[in-house]
């Protein structure tokens, strides 16, 4: 019983938490800009603020009989991919909707929130009803970060965060690569807290002895691949990929351009030069995957890379993180919370590296992964038409960003992306045979 209602403290804390997060991220924004959707793979503000409220209707359809939804106009717009509740609103028109309006949003937003903080408050909740709900608040979670990535293509430097701290400088970087036994390694969650459906059960693998990088790469490393013509050699690409880079004309990295000979990028920091010393980030799977082809190198299994992030040699047991089973703080890596609005440079962050020597394997970029997203074996879904329905065509990234909030973010989490996608906070870490 302890237990029962120690959790249910744990439920309301964190999504009080999180409904006030997804709020501090719109506080400053203009009414026009919560309408606005700049590219296709983008949703206006004003969408994420509706859709996370939704979610928590969804969850509540679920376990209440003839569970009444808000409104049917609500409903058709804020739906993302669930068939079972409709015919979901084309993504690609969601700046399109002027209703509901702004000001409705809002509404619906502080009624929902009101709505589950009784129910949390004050029912008896068993634990299949608290699962769903934290799976809410760590759906809320992957929405705010979503939301950075489009405040970046919106605003860039427009926005003006609510919280904005300095960035850590690095202290003195360590050796380049670590050598890791094989054997078998048992990967997955195993942890008492949530975790997603995807990232149980825990099973074995057997690993091949390997190298992994200590730090992701940086964008110093990668504008050596740009450089020595990366982007116009075919040999160094997978098919699909030379395709992306024929039809988009891709030649660095997104937001890259070159200026007078000066690699610069755009983002929250404004237009500004590459920072040579951080890890390079808006790469797809494509373009990870050319840059380690190029160095005679590859990308790590999931595994691979779970091992060298969790895993302690000396004392043989997994930990939930790198540095141990406490919770990120401020020390041990650059998340959401950190409010720097930036990758910081590599090596930033010494207190967050893994029992291996891994630097920043959690936070600043996701890492791009060898790995096809698919079901562990014996895989069990845990929320129907969330997570299982893309166990094809995407990859794995692991470890979170700098917009990846704290409560979110664990050694086994799988985060899956289509391979051209690059948009979010992507980088990744080279692997080698031994
Ligand atoms: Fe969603």
């Amino acid at each position: 019983m302890a237990t029962v209602s120690r959790q249910k403290s744990i439920l309301l804390k964190q999504f009080n938490e999180t409904r006030a997060r997804t709020l501090s991220l719109v506080q400053t924004l203009e009414k026009d800009d919560f309408v606005v959707q700049t590219a296709p793979f983008m949703s206006p503000p004003k969408w994420h603020l509706g859709h996370v409220s939704w979610l928590l209707e969804v969850v509540m359809s679920k376990i209440a009989n003839n569970y009444q939804f808000y409104s049917q106009e609500f409903s058709e717009y804020l739906n993302s991919y669930y068939h079972q509740f409709g015919e979901p609103h084309d993504k690609d028109k969601r700046g399109l909707a002027t209703r509901p309006t702004v000001d409705q949003v809002f509404e619906y937003f502080h009624m929902m929130t009101n709505k589950v903080t009784d129910i949390l408050q004050n029912d008896l909740l068993d634990e299949k009803t608290q699962q769903l709900f934290f799976m809410a608040i760590n759906h809320e979670c992957q929405h705010q970060e979503l939301l950075v990535y489009d405040l970046q293509n919106l605003l860039a430097d427009k926005y003006r965060p609510v919280t904005k701290n300095l960035i850590p400088t690095p202290s003195e970087q360590e050796s380049q690569a670590i050598t890791i036994n094989g054997g078998l390694y048992k990967m997955g969650y195993s942890g008492d807290q949530f975790c997603y459906d995807i990232e149980l059960p825990e099973h074995n693998v057997y690993l091949n002895d390997y190298k992994i990088d200590t730090y992701p790469i940086t964008n110093k490393q990668y504008i050596k691949f740009v450089e020595d013509g990366g982007y116009d050699d075919f040999k160094y690409w997978l098919s699909d990929g030379w395709d992306k880079v024929q039809s988009e004309k891709w030649k660095a990295p997104m937001y890259w351009e070159k200026i007078d000979s000066e690699w610069m990028t755009c983002d929250f920091l404004g237009k500004r030069k590459i920072n040579l010393n951080e890890p390079v980030c808006h790469v797809s799977y494509y373009e990870a995957d050319a840059y380690c082809k190029w160095a005679g190198k590859r990308l790590p299994t999931e595994a691979e890379w779970e091992k060298a992030a969790c895993w302690d040699e000396k004392n043989q047991l997994k930990t939930i993180f790198p540095w141990g089973d406490q919770s990120p703080e401020a020390g041990h890596a650059n998340l959401l919370e950190s409010y720097i609005w930036n990758c910081a440079e590599i090596d930033a962050y010494p207190n967050g590296k893994s029992h291996y020597g891994c630097h920043q394997m959690i936070g600043d970029v996701w890492e791009w992964t060898s790995s096809e997203f698919s079901g562990y074996p014996g895989f069990k879904t845990g929320f129907s038409e969330y997570n299982d329905k893309w166990f094809a065509n995407q990859k794995v990234l692991r470890g979170g960003s700098f917009a990846t909030p704290s409560i979110s973010i664990r050694g086994s989490y799988r985060n899956f992306f289509r391979l051209d996608e690059r948009w979010l906070f992507s980088g990744f870490r080279c692997a080698e045979y031994v």
